[in-house]
């Protein structure tokens, strides 16, 4: 058990896909809380975790089935404010003594309106005035019977019990799902909660950093500690908080396949272990790499080679590094729910993502994973908090095939050169433009194509290229940045003079879907 001094808020987990999400809404309003796995939370875990609130999440499974997940006896005992959501609601209710029925024509998915009744609970405060207001409901089962003590604040046309509350035991359980964007003003319930519950809201990433990095020293000891770092966003922060934690334990090594922008792997060398003084190895395997790709053209195949490849040098260096037990990884909350359980909790498995992908088991290495409850808005703050500069935090994200999925056809040294130049002027027009950080995701990819051109007197027959730049929020669906044509004119001139094998270049306005972001 971790000894964080802050008042704990606990959340037993019993497998929506959303439970994260509460905690990110608490996190917004500074608590600390912990999500814990129901089969863990046993009467004694209460009484050493000693939370100030509980909240019960909703969950996949039917409180009436035999067998079905229940939070201990003695949570009702303790005298502390619980708040159930969906599952945790039915749960709440049957234990205490309601009823739960199978919904026969009253299950509920999607968004709901709920109308408040005529007396008001603090719980709504600020939310719920007169008017009904949009929640997201997602549930099969249904209360048909409150429990003695609970009075209703709110239902909605297939929820008769949406919102209820025990004010004198301040028990509060919602059928619908306050934690996601479709309950737009959900948040508002959680910050009722939360201070019902006298919660000061006194927890900071500031908080956040050093419990991680007591964790780590206590999952760690004084074993040996190795981190692949590509010099992204998420691994860097990794390297950085380890770095912090245990010092020369961490070793990172820093593959180069060949495939990095201009400068970009003297500039990560430099910076991590010239400035930060991190124990690094930079695994210069440019030549391997790029001879293995000889003559590929396929997207796939490419992408195989490099990913093979990339796990067989890694654990080459790995071995040089004696006693190493540990693995770290910069795996988010997001690679998380897409491919596992949340902390061994019951959550269905939707995707398996790559980031998790058969190292450690190859390499018999434990995993520490300190970010794994972090999104990514919440990474860069952590990384701002360990000191690493604005300029890094805020890079654009980097595919880890890199260059090679910019270069549609067949690789060569030459196009990679004629490449890296073309993206760094592109990249040094967007930063003086001012528009970097407007930007989600900038680069250049070339094009398997010659063009004729004339520059002064003479013919040229070069290569075009093609600009990219788009916006969004998860990398799953994006717009093309609307660049103004100023901006544009003014950088195709400047490639083209600037840079020797290009002699034409195109802009992409393709958004995603339908197509993807990088070219290959
Ligand atoms: P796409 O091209 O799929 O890209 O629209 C979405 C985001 O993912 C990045 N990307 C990759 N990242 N390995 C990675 O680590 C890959 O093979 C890969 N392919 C695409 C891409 O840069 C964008 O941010």
């Amino acid at each position: 058990m971790s000894q964080i001094t802050h008042d704990r808020l606990l959340i037993i987990d019993f497998g929506s896909q959303v439970t994260q999400l509460i905690a990110r809404r608490l996190r917004e309003l500074n608590i600390y809380c912990e999500i814990h796995p129901y089969q863990k939370v046993t009467d004694a875990f209460l009484a050493d975790f000693a939370p100030r609130a509980v909240i019960l999440s909703g969950g996949p499974c039917s409180v009436i089935d035999a067998g079905s997940p229940r939070p201990p006896e003695g949570l009702f005992a303790l005298g502390v404010p619980v708040l159930g959501i969906c599952y945790g609601q039915q749960v709440m209710m049957q234990m205490l003594g309601g009823r739960v029925e199978r919904g026969h024509g009253t299950a509920e998915f999607g968004r709901a309106f709920v109308t408040p009744s005529q007396q008001k609970t603090d719980l709504l405060q600020g939310w719920f005035d007169d008017t009904s207001e949009q929640v997201w409901m997602s549930h099969g089962d249904h209360v048909s019977a409150i429990a003695p003590g609970f009075e209703v604040f709110g239902t909605s046309p297939n929820a008769p019990y949406a919102i209820t509350a025990d004010p004198v035991r301040n028990f509060y359980a919602v059928q619908f799902h306050p934690e996601v964007h479709h309950t737009p003003k959900g948040a508002r319930l959680y910050e009722n909660f939360v201070r019902l519950a006298g919660f000061t809201g006194d927890w900071t990433m500031a908080a956040y950093k050093d419990e991680a990095i007591r964790k780590i020293r206590d999952q760690v000891g004084d074993k040996q500690v190795i981190c692949g770092l590509s010099g992204g966003v998420d691994s860097s922060v990794t390297a950085m908080l380890l770095h912090e934690a245990i010092g020369d334990q961490l070793t990172c090594v820093f593959v180069d396949h060949g495939l990095l922008r201009l400068n970009e792997a003297d500039e990560v060398v430099a910076m991590f272990r010239d400035n930060y003084n991190i124990r690094l190895i930079h695994a210069d395997e440019s030549e391997l790499f790029l001879s293995a790709l000889d003559g590929q053209s396929d997207p796939e195949t490419k992408r195989k080679i490099i990913g093979g490849l990339f796990i067989d040098v890694f654990q080459k260096y790995a071995h040089q590094i004696e006693g190493a037990e540990f693995l770290a990884q910069g795996t988010l909350y997001p690679d998380v729910i897409e491919s596992v359980s949340f902390s061994g909790g019951p959550s269905v498995t939707i995707k398996s993502h790559h980031n998790v992908g058969g190292l450690p088991e190859k390499m018999g290495l434990k995993l520490v994973e300190p970010l794994r409850e972090l999104f990514k808005d919440e990474v860069r703050e952590l990384g701002h908090e360990l000191g690493l500069p604005a300029s890094f935090i805020g890079r654009h994200p980097f595919p880890g095939p890199g260059l090679a999925i910019r270069c549609p056809g067949e690789i060569t040294r030459e196009k990679l050169e004629i490449l890296r130049a073309a993206d760094a002027v592109y990249i040094d027009q967007i930063r003086r433009h001012g528009l970097y950080d407007e930007i989600w995701q900038a680069f250049v990819a070339i094009l398997p194509v010659r063009t004729v051109g004339v520059m002064g007197d003479g013919r040229t027959y070069d290569f075009a290229c093609a600009l990219r730049a788009v916006n969004s929020v998860d990398g799953m669906t994006a717009d093309y940045y609307p660049f103004s044509h100023e901006f544009l004119g003014e950088t195709a001139t400047r490639i083209i003079n600037e840079v020797k094998g290009i002699n034409r270049v195109t802009y992409d306005i393709t958004s995603k879907p339908p197509g993807t972001i990088e070219w290959e």
